[in-house]
Formats: C-alpha cells, sequence, structure tokens
C-alpha cells in the first residue's frame, strides 16, 4: 500500500471551506473553484473535493502529479451519490506540473477566470526530505531540485559558485546565527559540492554547525534557494487578489517562521490597500491531540485571507 504524506490541519482547513459553503453568496454556486498550488500527494485535495468543491492541483514535483492522480481517481471512484456531495454537484479535479507563479496560466488552462480558495501548504513532503540527493544521510550529490527537469542550479552548483556574501545572504535569510562561520567553511572546502549529503552534513558538523542536526538548516537554506520558494510564494500571494473571487478566500499553511513572516506581513498589506481581512488574527496551530499523533506538526501555522464583496 502506498503511504502519503501525512496532510496537516484538515479539520481546521475544511471548516473554512464549510463556512464558505455555508455564506449566502456561495450556497448558489457550488462547487467552489479551489486551487490547491501545493498538491503533493493530495492529501488535502482529497478533503477539498470530498467536500463538493473542484479542484485544481499544480506541482512542481512530476512524482506528485503521478500519486495524487491515481489517489484521487478512487475518490471519484468510491464516491457515494446519497452522500449529497461530489457526483450532485460535478465536481472536477485537474492537476499539472507546474510552479506558483504559473496560477493564472493554469487556470486559464482549465477556463477558470476566477477561483474562491487559493491554498498552500508549503515546502516540501517526507519523501521528498529523504531523497538521497536531499537529506542530511543521503549518499548522492545534492541536487534538491523538486523538478529534476528545470535548468535552474543544483545545490551542488550552488556551494560551488556562489561567493561568500552570497552564500552568508542565503544563510541569514533562513534564520541560521551562524551564517558566516557556515559560509567561511563552505568556501574553505569548496570540493564538498560533488560529495554525498552525508560527507557535507559531516564537514558541517566537523566545523561545529551543530544545532538541532549539525546541518538541517543549512539544508534546507538550500533546498529554499535552488527552488526559489520565497520568490515562489510571493508570486503566489501577489497573484491572490487578481484571481480570487470576491468572498473568496486565501489558506496558507507554513512550517518555518520566514514564511509565516512572509504570509503574515502580506496579509497586513493587503488589509491597509482595502482588498480584505484577515480572519485569523493570530495564526491557528495544530491541536494537542493532533500533535500527540504527529509531532512534525508542532510548528504548523495556517492563515486565512478573506477578500472583501464589493
Ligand atoms: C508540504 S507538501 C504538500 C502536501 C499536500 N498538501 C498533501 O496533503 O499531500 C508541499 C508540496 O509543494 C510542492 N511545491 C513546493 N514549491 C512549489 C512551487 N513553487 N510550485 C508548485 N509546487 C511547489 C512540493 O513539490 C510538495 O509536493
Amino acid at each position: 500500500m502506498t503511504s502519503y504524506h501525512p496532510s496537516a490541519m484538515t479539520k481546521e482547513i475544511k471548516e473554512f471551506i464549510d463556512s464558505l459553503l455555508l455564506c449566502s453568496d456561495y450556497s448558489d454556486k457550488v462547487p467552489l473553484r479551489v486551487v490547491d498550488a501545493t498538491l503533493g500527494d493530495g492529501g488535502h485535495s482529497e478533503i477539498f473535493l470530498k467536500s463538493g468543491c473542484s479542484v485544481l492541483g499544480i506541482d512542481m514535483d512530476k512524482k506528485a502529479i503521478e500519486r495524487a492522480e491515481k489517489r484521487l481517481a478512487k475518490v471519484f471512484q468510491n464516491v457515494d451519490l446519497s452522500q449529497g456531495n461530489l457526483g450532485n454537484f460535478e465536481s472536477s479535479f485537474e492537476c499539472f506540473q507546474s510552479r506558483h507563479s504559473q496560477i493564472k496560466k493554469m487556470m486559464e488552462k482549465i477556463g477558470w477566470k476566477k477561483c474562491d480558495v487559493v491554498f498552500a501548504d508549503l515546502g516540501a513532503r517526507l519523501d521528498q526530505l529523504y531523497r538521497e540527493d536531499m537529506s542530511f544521510n543521503g549518499s548522492e550529490e545534492a541536487d534538491m531540485r523538486f523538478d529534476k527537469n528545470e535548468n535552474t542550479l543544483t545545490a551542488s552548483e550552488i556551494l560551488n559558485s556562489y561567493n561568500e556574501p552570497q552564500l552568508r545572504k542565503i544563510f541569514k535569510e533562513s534564520g541560521i546565527k551562524s551564517y558566516r562561520r557556515i559560509s567561511n567553511v563552505i568556501v574553505r572546502n569548496r570540493n564538498i559540492s560533488s560529495m554525498p549529503c552525508n560527507q557535507l552534513s559531516k564537514i558541517l558538523f566537523e566545523n561545529g554547525v551543530k544545532r538541532i542536526h549539525p546541518s538541517t538548516k543549512v539544508f534546507m537554506a538550500l533546498r529554499r534557494e535552488v527552488n526559489k520558494e520565497s520568490q515562489e510564494l510571493d508570486s503566489l500571494l501577489n497573484s491572490m487578489s487578481e484571481v480570487i473571487e470576491l468572498g473568496g478566500i486565501g489558506i496558507f499553511l507554513t512550517w518555518h517562521s520566514i514564511e509565516d513572516r512572509q504570509v503574515k506581513s502580506f496579509y497586513k498589506k493587503m488589509e491597509r490597500m482595502g482588498f480584505g481581512e484577515s480572519v485569523t488574527k493570530k495564526p491557528i496551530q495544530p491541536s494537542q491531540l493532533e500533535i500527540a499523533k504527529m509531532p512534525q506538526v508542532r510548528s504548523a501555522k495556517l492563515r486565512v485571507f478573506k477578500f472583501n464583496k464589493i
């Protein structure tokens, strides 16, 4: 049996979808159109489909598209029409290998001018983090691209070609306190770029990079740089006011304080500009029960923004 990425905060996310469905403006136009901008294994999309929404899924990783398509086809096969969802509302599911910044193009492809919800569960899936070219125990050279067909620099190439100030910048931006020392270690050991991930990790450890796991934060910073995660998030946030219908919502699930800050300050900016309001004045965090079952969700934060009706 395939083991899927565990989807976090599904109960809380479903409650936001259900309350949108209950809005008078929305009750006559189900199915809601949801763009899942980080499809992954399709766990959240499954919740959206089962709530009667139509879903457009986007993911940079081809593997995610293949796995989610297979998983979600079963939702349509198993649907119980007597339950009053899915079949009744002619929900649809379409997905594409693409990136956040292409959201408008992907919507055009399926004839959506607007959608009602943009959802994103940022970062990486567990199976991506365990990849041999991504994990600090990995036996392969650090590549870290979500889409290996993209003509972008791999983590190895970044380690080998960025000068010291450029390296400092990416580690500092990822909140690493010893960013100076780490950048210096890397520049002094340029040949580490062609080493397997586990050896890179060992060198960092030997040079005193010891917080949490010797290199967790360094590896995350490199993954964020390789996949331009911060720029992609900016682009997705910026598209929202254009693609979301008035009265619709943006739902963002973040795993890192840097991303949470990015989402929070963007919501504030949109409030100031009169686009709508942040529904979650403080981020919603997973329940103690969910944390007990799945400790890795501890750092998750959920923020929702609602767009004004005219
Ligand atoms: C945390 S996982 C999502 C898991 C999903 N919610 C589920 O329930 O299975 C994040 C996903 O976003 C994808 N991703 C990351 N950055 C992206 C981007 N800029 N555009 C599209 N997909 C991206 C990753 O490949 C990964 O599959």
